[in-house]
């Protein structure tokens, strides 16, 4: 029988309870599916630096090299907000990421049927149904880049810096387009190559990948239009590749599209089996505790990790159909509309196990 060891990063406001939930679900589905699953909880965030006053451990770090996966459920807080930048649990977030080398995060965007009128664009543009996959480059660009402070003509100034080199885009370029060819092979990849140098390195390397894969159509989009053509006709979208601050922005954008950024996943590869799996909302510290939090997006996470991680597509299906017929009945605050029973955290987590 198989046997998966996971490291679980719970991290701060609802992260934990979130977390809980979604492990009780891989449980059940271990059950169904024959294999065991073996946890280790370290520290990231908030929560870490109240402990060892850093945000990101190395004992962390080495647990989640050590694990065949890593459940992250979300960081920060108030109480951080005011500490210094390379101090924040933010800051554990991107290290985490650098350290395990996840440079490809995946962001799917989908409606679940059932709550199909929780987009807020119009159904005749929505046509009820989207499924776009953000590809984001994870490891570089402006968030990892050099910057500092410096003073210019005796004011203050502050400068980043976005760079990226050929093999860093050509990898985040292949995954890309090895996922086009499992879906619809259309890829849209993103850029501002009307005024970066980086964009326009990144747009020549995209091309020359793309002649490795002449089946899938490709285009390139500046990132504000496609900012734009996410709400004006986002079923125009497939697979969308881009840097680290054009996804992180584009895929908030798309998550809202889909309806309630409670209900989305994540995935976060490095190339290897190893992956970071974690819901794309953050850690809502003002509802943390009161056992309303929506667990769904950390359990489709789980999901993810057996379809990308661990190969268990089969379970990985049976998590996302549980979830859909959950959906049919109950919703949490977040996702509640009349005529479906209001249910927490907790209880939405046992009901996802039972329709298992
Ligand atoms: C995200 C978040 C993070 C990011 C922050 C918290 C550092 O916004 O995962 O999208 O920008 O990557
Ligand atoms: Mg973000």
């Amino acid at each position: 029988m198989e046997n998966y060891k996971i490291t679980l990063l719970k991290g701060d406001g609802i992260g934990p309870e979130i977390v809980n939930q979604a492990v009780k679900v891989l449980d059940k589905t271990a059950e169904k599916f024959n294999f065991t699953v073996d946890y280790d909880e370290a520290l990231l965030g908030g929560c870490a630096i109240d402990a060892t006053g850093v945000p990101l451990p190395d004992e962390t770090v080495e647990k989640c090299k050590a694990s065949d996966s890593v459940l992250l459920g979300a960081v920060g807080g108030p109480k951080w907000d005011k500490l210094p930048g390379d101090q924040r649990p933010e800051k554990g977030l991107l290290g985490i990421r650098g350290a395990l080398g996840l440079f490809a995060n995946l962001r799917p965007s989908v409606i679940f049927g059932p709550l199909k009128s929780a987009s807020p664009i119009k159904d005749d543009i929505i046509g009820g149904n989207l499924d776009i996959m953000i590809v984001r480059e994870l490891t570089g660009g402006i968030y990892f880049g050099e910057r500092g402070r410096k003073t210019v003509d005796s004011n203050e100034a502050a400068w980043d810096t976005e760079m990226y080199s050929v093999p860093e885009i050509e990898r985040i370029a292949r995954v890309a387009f090895d996922l086009a060819m499992k879906r619809n092979k259309k890829l849209t990849s993103v850029d501002k190559a009307n005024v970066l140098e980086s964009s326009r390195l990144w747009r020549e390397t995209v091309i020359r990948i793309s002649k490795e894969y002449p089946e899938v159509e490709l285009n390139h989009m500046y990132v504000d239009n496609c900012a734009m053509q996410l709400v004006r006709n986002p079923r125009q979208f497939d697979v969308i590749v881009t840097s680290n601050i054009f996804g992180d922005i584009l895929s908030d954008e798309a998550s809202m599209i889909a309806g309630s950024i409670g209900m989305l996943a994540s995935a976060s590869l490095s190339g290897g089996k190893l992956g970071l799996y974690e819901p794309i909302h953050g850690s809502a510290p003002d509802i943390a505790g009161q056992d309303i939090a929506n667990p769904l997006a950390t359990i489709l996470s789980v999901a993810m990790m057996l379809r990308y991680s661990l190969n268990q597509g089969a379970a990985a299906d049976a998590i996302e159909a549980a979830v859909a017929k959950v959906l049919e009945k109950y919703r949490t605050p977040d996702i509640y509309e009349d005529g479906f029973e209001k249910v927490g955290c907790e209880k939405m987590g046992d009901l996802v196990c039972e329709a298992l």
